[in-house]
């Protein structure tokens, strides 16, 4: 996908009260109707920390890279990110995680830097190609308490944070889920590595 293409991937200002796109698919699907609900499917360490060195090399390697997309720096994943979306290991997680019925095929996979006060990720859903999202924290970088948060979204209610250390994954459906990322404060630096997978036709 073009930088051009993504500035219409992502919508910001959605309407949250508005019903979660694709959500009639998924139920199509036999999956549980509760997409829209503001929870996880999974958080916590990656369950393959042997490739944190390459996906953190690489990151560092496409720094320069990056283009600011709305209101953060974005870069288009490379060979390390997609040798691991693509990896039976990663595959057979993250169908681990999404309830029996669901398919998915993965599409493309972006670094994103969080590093001064204006950076951030306004609430939204993602389109199609992102339905499924596994958002990887490379790197969190701050002094004393970190400022910047990854929250999910409930219709209508708090923004509920979703706690992440460096190495660790949240699986959700992005497409499905109002998600969002605060500003960094002072010195702050977040990296993250997000991979997207779409729905495919229940097996
Ligand atoms: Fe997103």
């Amino acid at each position: 996908m073009s930088f051009d293409a993504l500035l219409g991937h992502l919508e910001f200002g959605e309407d949250p009260t508005e019903p979660p796109p694709f959500a009639e698919h998924v139920r199509g699907s036999g999956a549980r109707s509760d997409l829209g609900r503001p929870t996880w499917l999974f958080r916590g360490p990656l369950p393959f920390p042997h490739l944190l060195p390459a996906l953190r090399a690489e990151a560092q390697a496409w720094r320069g890279k990056a283009s600011r997309v709305n209101t953060h720096s974005m870069a288009q994943g490379g060979p390390a990110t997609t040798a691991a979306q693509t990896s039976p290991a990663l595959l057979d997680f993250l169908r681990a995680q999404v309830p029996p019925g669901v398919a998915f095929e993965p599409t493309t996979s972006y670094y994103h830097w969080y590093a001064s006060a204006e950076d951030r990720v306004e609430p939204h859903r993602d389109q199609a190609d992102f339905f499924l999202g596994c958002i990887l924290l490379l790197h969190h970088e701050h002094q004393g308490a970190p400022t910047s948060r990854f929250l999910l979204h409930p219709t209508g209610g708090e923004a509920v944070p979703v706690p992440l250390d460096a190495g660790d994954v949240v699986v959700f459906f992005s497409g499905a889920v109002t998600h969002s990322r605060t500003a960094p404060g002072p010195g702050e630096l977040v990296n993250t590595l997000t991979w997207g997978f779409e729905l495919a036709p229940p097996r």
